[in-house]
């Protein structure tokens, strides 16, 4: 098995007084792809923030064998650590190729930034399409993509994907989801947070189910698709 990539041990996190994550512990293996999923408000995107040093947290995160504790977002970034945040965020007055260059504004290496727009375009063939275009205008799925492309820009270790799915086709999310395990098999490590539990598991090696704050479930994908707790609570189905 690959090494441990992130490890995170009793994380607790919220807004002010109001605590949101209760002693959340997961892992992700380096070239896995874990899911997290669960209802609205559960804390997903408040786990990715704590992550990415957005708000502050309390417990034990190592990212590649080096504690965040007192890393800046900044710095957690630089070190690979990168969302995809709901709802895109992309910069509307923004071309595509601007927005993708946003991704890479850390990075010196010309070159290397010039080699991952070629490898994005190729991974997203409608954002080729179109580098000029305002982000504004794209489609929804077309938005999705910018803004995973974006984050493949910043050279990730762990791209940290938050509701992809939310308010796109079926086809379009298939798409994106055949689009991850490219990305994964380019040595991307991935952790994908979807309401959407069906997609997230077709795709997923191992995934967690997080309810109010706390993780109730984990196992592999298949072992989850089998529980019958998660196809009622989640897939719809009548155990
Ligand atoms: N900025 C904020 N200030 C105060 N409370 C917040 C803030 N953001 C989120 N919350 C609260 O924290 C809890 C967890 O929200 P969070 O956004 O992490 O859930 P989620 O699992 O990502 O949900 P969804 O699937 O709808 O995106 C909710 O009760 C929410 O109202
Ligand atoms: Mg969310």
């Amino acid at each position: 098995m690959s090494a441990v990539l992130l490890d995170i041990t009793q994380l607790n996190a919220g807004y002010g007084d109001m605590p949101v994550l209760r002693d959340v512990s997961m892992n992700i293996r380096a070239a896995e792809i874990v899911a997290m999923v669960g209802s609205n408000g559960a804390g997903k995107t408040t786990m990715l923030r704590a992550l990415s040093r957005l708000i502050p947290s309390r417990g034990h995160i190592s990212f590649n064998g080096q504690s965040l504790a007192g890393a800046t977002a900044d710095e957690v970034f630089a070190m690979g650590l990168v969302q995809v945040p709901e709802g895109r965020q992309l910069f509307d007055h923004m071309s595509v190729e601007e927005n993708l260059q946003m991704g890479a504004y850390k990075r010196r290496d010309q070159t290397g930034v010039k080699e991952d727009l070629n490898r994005v375009y190729r991974l997203f063939p409608a954002l080729a399409e179109r580098p000029h275009q305002l982000a504004g205008s794209l489609s929804g799925g077309e938005q999705q993509m910018c803004a995973m492309a974006r984050a493949l820009m910043a050279r990730p270790r762990l791209m940290m994907v938050d509701e992809m799915s939310l308010g796109l086709a079926p086809v379009v999310v298939d798409l994106l989801l055949e689009t991850m395990t490219q990305i994964r098999s380019q040595g991307v490590t991935v952790l994908l947070v979807e309401q959407d539990v069906h997609a997230a598991l077709s795709v997923a090696d191992r995934a967690y189910v997080m309810e109010t704050g706390n993780i109730v479930r984990e196992g592999t994908a298949k072992e989850l698709k089998n529980d019958p707790e998660v196809q009622r609570a989640y897939l719809g189905e009548t155990a």
